[in-house]
């Protein structure tokens, strides 16, 4: 096969810290080292569907420490695209961007949603790679995921100055992190920014649980506590009533049923809507300790990424242009101890990586004798 001569690259879902570093990782070797052109999309997959492009080389330079990402992103899908108030399946216009612009191969850094979208492109017929992005760390078959280092460095401290405050008016503090549907962020944070409560969505949280873990620190003179909440985590039932939307989301294969599901998980989530704050309230009756609730949302995500993430990005990044100029296509570029592996996009694609129940973290929170709501 001839060797790959011109790529695309575009960012999708939500933007993470070390995007930059990773278009700049990839955009840069191919260029530099394997002479290869670099055209980016702007606004993940819409760019490729309505030929919106920027040839990268100098703005690749300046861009390693910068946050977010230069290209833009969204949240598109190329098969159900909002166009014009409609929802249309806009895969053929992808492959005809594709055509267009000759490309050999199209980079897509995101998550796991992103994944499934490339996985299609590739079933109708594109050379496509993704890079492991998210701040929630929760895709599979990758030790790592850039942008989750600085997400969890950006919450830890946030933890560490509730402290003070929590200390000092002797009050509740119940914090919330993003993470999606797993509990990476909540937990890491948590178990170093030393929170005396945490609840994770894979351990559904009893409050009455969470409500004597805090009256125990008071009798032993600790008149303030820090309670990290992931956006996720519930209690049993409204743990249950999910599980129960997702599995029918999951089953559901024809349009009517696919749009009858997603309807009902999207209903389920609107109810979860404000559970922290009425987490925070229960505490409160519950202790007789003042409460008072910090959502940490968009921060995590914002801002210049770690030198971790910044190492992350680039080394896959790297990596990624090896496997295109090897012509290895279909693949996730995964982080591997200090190396890197190609892993087929069918075996990451509509998956979660979730917090095993007998983690490290899991097993080390509880033997300091952290709360994890259960
Ligand atoms: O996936 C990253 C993430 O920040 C999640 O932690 C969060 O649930 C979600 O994105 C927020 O999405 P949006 O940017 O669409 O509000």
């Amino acid at each position: 096969m001839a060797r790959a001569r011109r790529i695309g690259i575009l960012t999708a879902g939500g933007d993470s810290p070390g995007l930059n570093a990773a278009i700049r990782g990839i955009g840069k070797a191919a260029i530099d080292h394997y002479d290869m052109v670099v055209v980016g999309f702007r606004d993940g997959f819409r760019g490729l569907v309505e030929d919106r492009s920027v040839r990268l080389d100098r703005q690749l330079s300046g861009i390693l420490t910068v946050g977010g990402t230069i290209l833009g992103t969204s949240r598109d899908k190329p098969h159900r695209m909002l166009v014009d108030g409609e929802v249309v399946d806009m895969t053929g216009a992808v492959v005809r961007t594709y055509e267009k612009h000759r490309l050999d191969a199209l980079v897509c850094l995101g998550g796991g949603g992103t994944a499934k979208n490339a996985l299609r492109l590739v079933r109708a017929g594109l050379n496509v790679i993704t890079l492991p992005k998210t701040i929630d760390n929760d895709i599979v078959m990758t030790d790592a995921t850039f942008g989750f280092a600085t997400a969890l460095d950006v919450a830890t401290e946030a933890i560490d100055r509730l402290h003070s405050t929590a200390h000092s008016h002797h009050r509740i503090i119940v914090v919330e992190t993003m993470g999606h549907r797993a509990g990476w962020l909540t937990l890491g944070a948590g178990l170093a920014g030393g929170a005396d409560v945490i609840a994770i969505p894979e351990v559904p949280y009893n409050v009455e649980s969470m409500a004597e873990a805090i009256r125990r620190r008071v009798r032993k003179g600790s008149t303030f506590s820090i309670v990290a909440v992931a956006e996720g985590a519930r209690n049993p039932e409204d743990a249950a009533a999910f599980a129960e939307a997702e599995a029918r989301k999951r089953a559901a294969s024809t349009p009517e049923e696919i749009e009858s599901a997603v309807g009902a998980l999207a209903a389920v989530e609107a109810a979860h809507a404000g559970n922290t704050l009425h987490l925070a309230g229960q505490l409160e009756a519950l202790t007789g300790l003042e409460s008072r609730v910090t959502i940490l949302g968009y921060v995590q995500r914002g801002g210049t990424p770690s030198a971790a993430d910044r190492l992350l990005a680039t080394r896959l990044g790297s990596a990624g242009a090896d496997l295109i100029n090897e012509g290895v296509f279909g693949v996730m570029v995964a982080a591997r101890g200090e190396g890197s592996e190609p892993v087929p996009l069918d075996q990451v694609a509509g998956k979660r990586k979730l917090v095993p129940l007998d983690h490290s973290w899991i097993v080390a929170a509880r033997h300091v004798g952290t709360c994890l709501g259960d």
